[in-house]
């Protein structure tokens, strides 16, 4: 059902704290949207790594259409996620909607989405379908201002570095916290090292990004141990500082897109015996350079 193309003249952009993030408000993502705003979305996407749109009410459908104008979207590894009918569509949810397996907040460390693939995807677009009355707030840190802050020598020692990014890493720390049950060698063999550069250059903006996280980053590539881990702890403690860091509350329909390249992100805790029903598209990306 296409409705009138919604004018971009009805957009207004409101930075929030720290403005790295920005709440955007206006179009209805329900329906087409014609040319200019969508470009004057995208302009708000690429001068604010977070873009918050508030109220918003949408089927799968809808939100993949309105996904789609970011470029190609994907599912995800964690296959049981995805939503049988919309393979696009992966559906955090406590309560297992739509068929996928429930989900107890997923996402409870800092992270960028998929970095333990070549190539991960540049951006997300989170729709909070049913949230709880409080609780379950996403951090989002500034991986731009976080690279840009730090001291001159920490900045030449990455020059050029590299660190290894995998899976494996992330569920070796869920065993040890006792959450998912060890596998063997063979069975972590489908998890596979990837490399990314420590310091990513953004192709449209020029900006220097770090992007090392704690949930699949696990080491300095051709680094000693004890010198890998120092400096990641070091980088990781940096980055998620306060002055980095935006607090997202959800609001029931309330859609938060957000660039992979230049942010981290996490899932913080709520009362479990509330539903928390997400729904998430996700847009492809390059190999980081
Ligand atoms: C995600 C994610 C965190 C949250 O959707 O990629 O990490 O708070 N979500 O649901
Ligand atoms: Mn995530």
């Amino acid at each position: 059902m296409a409705g009138e193309p919604v004018s971009a003249l009805t957009i207004d952009l409101q930075p929030l704290e720290p403005p790295f993030a920005a709440k955007l408000s206006g179009p209805d993502l329900s329906r087409p949207l014609d040319g200019a705003t969508l470009d004057a979305i995208r302009e708000a996407w690429r001068r604010h790594p977070v873009v918050v749109i508030p109220g918003q009410e949408l089927s799968p459908e809808q939100q993949l259409a309105y996904s789609r104008n970011f470029g190609t979207l994907r599912g995800h590894t964690v296959t049981s996620l995805l939503h049988p009918q919309y393979p696009e569509l992966l559906v955090l949810s406590n309560r297992g909607r739509g068929g996928t397996a429930p989900i107890n907040n997923g996402g409870a460390y800092w992270h960028s989405d998929i970095t333990y693939e070549w190539e991960p995807p540049m951006g997300s677009i989170l729709h909070g379908v049913i949230v709880p009355p409080g609780g379950g707030d996403t951090l989002y840190a500034d991986m731009c201002a976080a690279y840009e802050a730090l001291d001159g020598e920490t900045k030449a020692a990455l020059e050029g570095v590299t660190a290894i990014h995998t899976y494996r890493f992330r569920y070796l720390a869920m065993v040890a916290e006792g959450v998912r049950p060890a596998r063997t060698e063979e069975q972590m063999a489908e998890w596979i090292e990837v490399e990314h550069p420590v310091v990513r250059t953004i192709a449209e903006t020029g900006q220097r990004a770090l992007y090392v996280n704690e949930g699949f980053t696990a080491r300095i590539a051709g680094w000693p141990e004890d010198e890998s881990r120092d400096m990641l702890d070091k980088l990781l403690a940096h980055t998620v500082e306060a002055r980095f860091v935006y607090r997202h509350r959800w609001q029931p329909g309330d859609v938060v897109m957000w660039d992979n390249r230049r942010t981290l992100h996490r899932a913080t805790e709520y009362d479990l015996t509330q539903e928390r029903t997400m729904h998430r598209t996700t847009i492809s990306g390059v190999r980081p350079v």
